[in-house]
């Protein structure tokens, strides 16, 4: 299990406990984090599982693939440090990884 902290818009901390493997964005509905949508089930395709990367973290998660760039492309409020939490994988060397949550993903 790997602990991942998301922060809402107005600074509450939910953190979780996930499970190694599967997606952060599945990880934050299984544990009914706040203002992760997720509409399109993880399918990288609605960009409403959107997460604002803390600055200290940023170099240790992969790159965006093209994909994930066109569909964050289409996501509202988007920000340097954008990404989608349905292609960011549960993985022990992210464990304490802070991610936080914008005010509205529509
Ligand atoms: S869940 Fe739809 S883009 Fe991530």
């Amino acid at each position: 299990m790997t602990t991942i902290q998301f922060v809402t818009h107005d600074g509450q901390v939910h953190s979780i406990d996930a499970e190694d493997g599967v997606s952060i964005e599945q990880a934050a509905i299984d544990n009914s984090v706040p203002g992760i949508e997720g509409s399109c089930g993880g399918n990288c395709a609605c960009g409403t599982c959107q997460v604002y990367v803390d600055f200290a973290w940023i170099e240790k998660l992969p790159e965006k693939s093209e994909l994930e760039e066109k569909t964050l492309a289409f996501a509202v409020n988007i920000q340097s440090n954008s990404r989608l939490s349905c292609r960011l994988i549960v993985a022990p060397e992210l464990d304490g990884l802070i991610l936080n949550v914008p005010v509205s993903q529509f």
